[in-house]
């Protein structure tokens, strides 16, 4: 049996860790989020969540990944199969391989966007555009707003060049594709974002501006507390599931980048390292660009109107009009897209490398093989959320994969650790090769509080608005066939992945 590959050395492990949960999600979804949802009242439930769901599921997923890897399985299938012995187990863990693939699908879309606009921001004084406005209409083209078949040729073009890059690292593998990814990244990315804070920092109000609109308020504007908000439902389900979003937790992804450690490696303090590392670069660097330079230009007004029309809107029109007024603009602009570019890169090869995982592990591919196919796969797939996007096909399997789906998930992965394979038992697995061990509390926090308000989440969902939500009862009709082709989509990528479970076993069983 050819070996199975491990991550070449300690530092590598959690910046590639590191570059796994530092996304998209740090520099658009956070900042967005946090101005929705209460502003500095938003960081309350946010870090309950982290504290009671995040951290303790990541000691979980990478315990889960380095034995599963132990045993030469990386997947959710394989690993849900070595905890619980029972028949279905297997099948559940199709979700670790699905829920990641389904995101993908429009991940890679936005990813493509930051490569296009890194190269756009070099040229834009060329081209006489400066009002947000001229920028939403330039993203509407784009995005293939006028276009019958719903996609621009540079929009697919970019595409097209955002999965070779994808593709060509990942055939590289985990040490010479990911890790050697995660070591030039992750400083460059470190690097661009502090030059971009330093930048909005030091801006000065345009002429004209009354001075209250500074650098000062806008922080003001994400951090100041709205404590009424913390009294909404809402609110709490927006803080979990961006914790979860933010440091990839409850995919299978973590997991899976946790097999290729070793039996003996540390992963009380390494996971404790890669999350904070995530959250330092999402709270105070994502915090610091993108809303903060918003006030200063737009003023309290403008920035609540940029922060309701949503994450797109703010990364790829308000901040091109932004650069475009501030001295160095240019170079900062594309500074900010291709720091967009590559947080988006290193999460979007974690997010595949499931599915390459258990093509190689549970039907023993070779590597190029299973890269090429999962791919191929890709590309094809993600044409729905692609051609389908101004029909609300991003948004549908961003809810379904990216919201209800990775609570699920989370909630069988915690059960089938924690009661299933046993609490006790969970926590000497965490504790193998462990540096300094965890305070008792959170034995219990995971063994209780995990679950329980994962399934609180899920039940007050499907008790409020699930029944309405699945029929979409709030969607007008004509919105509806994108939406549906989104939902067929994930619904036959787990079909098809259930049986090829299925064949994975069957030939598992043969060979013993
Ligand atoms: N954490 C990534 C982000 O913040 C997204 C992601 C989710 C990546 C799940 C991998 C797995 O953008």
């Amino acid at each position: 049996m050819p070996k199975r590959e491990l991550w070449a050395s300690r530092l590598g492990v959690v910046l590639a860790m590191a570059g796994n949960a530092v996304g998209l999600g740090n520099f658009l979804r956070f900042p967005v989020q946090a101005a929705q949802n209460g502003g500095g009242a938003f960081m309350i439930p946010y870090f309950v969540a982290l504290l009671l769901l995040g951290v303790p599921l990541a000691w979980c997923e990478w315990a889960m990944g380095r034995l599963g890897g132990s045993h030469r399985t990386g997947s959710a299938p394989g690993v849900f199969h070595l905890l619980w012995k029972h028949p279905a187990a297997k099948y559940l863990g199709a979700l670790g391989i699905c829920l990641p693939l389904g995101v993908l699908t429009y991940y890679l879309y936005v990813e493509s966007w930051s490569l296009a606009y890194s190269f756009f921001s070099l040229i834009w004084n060329m081209i006489g555009r400066t009002s947000v406005e001229d920028f939403r209409a330039f993203l509407g083209a784009y995005q293939g707003g006028g276009h019958r078949l719903g996609v621009s040729a540079i929009g697919y073009l970019f595409f097209a060049i955002t999965i070779g890059v994808n593709y060509w690292v990942m055939s590289g593998g985990i040490a010479r594709g990911i890790e050697r990814l995660a070591r030039i990244g992750m400083p460059a990315l470190f690097l661009m974002a502090i030059g971009l804070v330093v930048r909005v920092l030091t801006l000065d109000p345009p002429s004209g501006a009354p001075p209250e609109q500074n650098v000062v308020n806008g922080l003001g504007f994400i951090w100041n507390p709205d404590l009424a908000s913390l009294r909404n439902g809402r609110v709490w389900l927006a803080a979990a599931g961006q914790v979860f979003f933010t440091l990839s937790v409850g995919f299978g992804a973590i997991q899976c980048y946790a097999s290729y450690l070793r039996r003996r490696d540390d992963v009380v303090v390494t996971s404790l390292s890669a999350s904070m590392m995530n959250e330092f670069v999402e709270v105070i660097l994502g915090a610091t660009i993108a809303i903060p330079a918003a006030y200063v230009f737009f003023g309290h007004a403008g920035t609540v109107e940029v922060a309701r029309s949503g994450a797109f809107n703010l990364g790829f029109a308000a901040m091109p009009s932004i650069f475009l007024r501030m001295p160095g603009g240019a170079f900062f602009g594309w500074i900010w897209f291709f720091l967009l570019f590559i947080a988006g890169l290193t999460s979007s090869v974690a997010l595949a490398q499931p599915a390459v995982a258990f093509l190689e592990d549970e039907l023993g591919w070779s590597h190029q093989r299973a890269v090429r196919s999962v791919w191929i796969f890709l590309f094809l797939a993600s044409h729905i959320p692609i051609l389908g996007f101004a029909g609300g096909a991003l948004d549908e399997v961003d809810f379904w994969a990216g919201t209800i789906g990775l609570a699920l998930f989370a909630l069988v992965e915690s059960v089938i650790f924690l009661w299933i394979f046993g609490a006790e038992r969970a926590w000497s697995e965490i504790h193998v090769g462990a540096e300094v061990r965890l305070p008792r509390p959170f034995f219990y926090v995971m063994k209780y509080a995990t679950p329980l308000l994962l399934a609180g989440i899920l039940a007050a969902w499907a008790w409020q608005q699930g029944w309405d939500v699945v029929r979409m009862r709030e969607v007008p009709p004509e919105a509806r066939p994108w939406r549906w082709a989104a939902r067929l989509m994930l619904i036959g990528m787990i079909a098809v992945t259930v049986a090829l479970i299925r064949r994975a076993w069957a030939r598992r069983e043969k060979s013993t």
